[in-house]
């Protein structure tokens, strides 16, 4: 773990992410008390700005809904200082090091750690990751961490490209490749889930499940992002990381332990039984104006191509060819500009046997990693009374309803940044993983890309989704319960 004495520096201070998710991220730890106990905290980017403004910026940000925030800010501000220098030459690097050496000095820290959070663009990951090798690395007796964000290429190519580059800069044990699904409470609560309950992980598998969906959905556009999407399309900005690593971690076999590289490895296993993603398993769409004419469709926007046929909504059916999952048919689905926002995972159990029952629904149990984090089974029971009827009802694990709300669940970013200074690995993506990931998707990807793809099919934004959606779930195995029939939660939320 991390010493009491930390530097923490975030390059691309003055960018997007940063200021919505870093500093928050940084902020609520300390609000909570789970920053290393004596940190300095450094922003650098070009922008010249003195610590003043480096620290209003952040603040406007920083979400404070009760009086504990409040009582925390100006602490937290203080440790914040910025330095501003060029990504690509030496002396902003130089004046970085000589505030982490004086720091260090002052405090008469003997092993020096020093966290590098890298909020930039990929294209500038390598010269920044040199620079900071050279002129910026910890000490011997010190220790380096440094984080890295998506997108990690572009293709299987410019992924190995990247790791190459790196490799020779930075070990695997230093680099942090985050994907911040995988700081989502639900997604962490999915290992105990299933390996800590023998009736879940007695049926998990080919016998018992008949279909595994994971859905994405998001009630806005791609509005003022179109141009850095149009470039990467919906399969590369949720599917290849954030889809897929919930769907891993829902198919793996039980690792030995919790340990970091036990997970990962077997992670990386069942990702090599993937089979190749097909273009003839998929539902692709581009969204429209909304119906009533209120929103725009994606061309509409300025900054995107006006003939892009950028996949803003995608369905892909995904086979496992390994002994649990063989002809379980799975669905990742993901889509922008949708009738709501949600994020979820749907496994349907097989029928029971036929006899007593004449009509009786599956079993499904849902996983909802946001909002309002919930597990629920649907179950047959009987209608209470002199009823002899079934009917679906269910088993439900609301978090807002069993856990107070005192209870002080991470953001995925203040997740992740703590398993960083703990030095642990879990929960962030390991190279051989990447390399596995890029090579499942490309294939596809090129074909989107190629002029052998027609174009997406409309749908209209805030809808469902492509027309062709229910079709493509039936046939993959999904049974739509009885119309009527069960409703979940039973009252509506307000
Ligand atoms: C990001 C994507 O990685 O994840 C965005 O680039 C997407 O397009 C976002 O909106 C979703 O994250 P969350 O945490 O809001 O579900």
């Amino acid at each position: 773990a991390f010493g009491d004495h930390t530097s923490i520096v975030v390059f691309g201070a003055s960018g997007d992410l940063a200021k919505k998710k870093t500093f928050p991220a940084l902020f609520g730890l300390y609000r909570e008390g789970q920053l290393p106990a004596n940190v300095n905290i450094i922003g650098y980017a070009r922008s010249k700005l003195s610590t003043e403004e480096i620290r209003e910026r952040i603040v406007d940000n920083l979400k404070l809904k009760n009086d504990k925030a409040k009582a925390k800010v100006d602490g937290f501000l203080k440790l914040i200082s910025y330095v501003s220098g060029p990504y690509d030459q030496p002396e902003g690097f130089q004046k970085l090091n000589e505030a982490m050496n004086e720091y260090e000095s002052k405090n008469q820290v003997s092993k020096p750690e020093r966290l590098f959070y890298l909020a930039l663009p990929p294209s500038v990951f390598t010269t920044v990751g040199s620079n900071i090798k050279t002129y910026a690395y910890p000490p011997k007796e010190g220790r380096l961490r440094i984080i890295v964000e998506k997108p990690f290429g572009h293709d299987l190519e410019s992924s190995r490209k990247l790791q190459e580059d790196l490799a020779p800069l930075f070990t695997e044990e230093e680099l942090y490749r985050i994907d911040h699904y995988l700081g989502k409470e639900m997604v962490k609560n999915l290992l105990v889930l299933r390996f800590g309950n023998e009736f879940l992980n007695a049926a998990w598998n080919n016998k018992h499940i008949s279909s595994i969906q994971i859905s994405f959905k998001e009630a806005f556009g791609t509005e003022g992002r179109g141009g850095y999407f149009d470039e990467i399309g919906i399969i590369r900005d949720v599917m290849q990381n954030h889809i897929l690593q919930v769907l891993t971690l829902l198919t793996m076999e039980r690792p030995t332990s919790f340990d970091p590289e036990a997970i990962r490895d077997e992670k990386v296993k069942v990702l090599k039984a993937f089979s190749e993603l097909s273009k003839d398993d998929v539902l692709l769409g581009q969204y429209t104006k909304s119906e009533d004419g209120s929103k725009p469709g994606y061309l509409d926007d300025e900054t995107v191509k006006n003939d892009s046929k950028c996949v803003t909504y995608a369905a892909i059916g995904v086979q496992i060819h390994n002994e649990r999952w063989d002809g379980v048919p799975i669905v990742l689905r993901a889509g922008k500009a949708l009738d709501e926002s949600k994020v979820e995972i749907r496994i349907q159990f097989k029928p029971v046997a036929k006899g007593m029952f004449k009509e009786i629904q599956r079993n499904e149990l849902v996983i909802r990693i946001q909002p309002d984090e919930a597990v629920y089974m649907k179950i047959n029971s009987k209608i209470p009374g002199i009823s002899t009827e079934t009917s679906l009802t269910d088993l439900d694990l609301t978090y807002s309803k069993r856990y107070s709300e005192d209870f002080w669940i991470p953001e995925a970013y203040e997740a992740l940044i703590r398993d960083c200074y703990l030095g642990n690995h879990s929960n962030f993506v390991r190279d051989d993983e990447l390399d596995v990931s890029w090579a499942l998707f490309t294939p596809l990807l090129n074909y989107i890309e190629s002029d052998d793809f027609p174009k997406p099919e409309g749908y209209a934004y805030g809808s469902k989704g492509p027309k062709g959606l229910r079709q493509f779930l039936e046939k993959h195995n999904y049974a739509f319960s009885q119309e009527g029939s069960y409703q979940w939660p039973l009252t509506t939320p307000n």
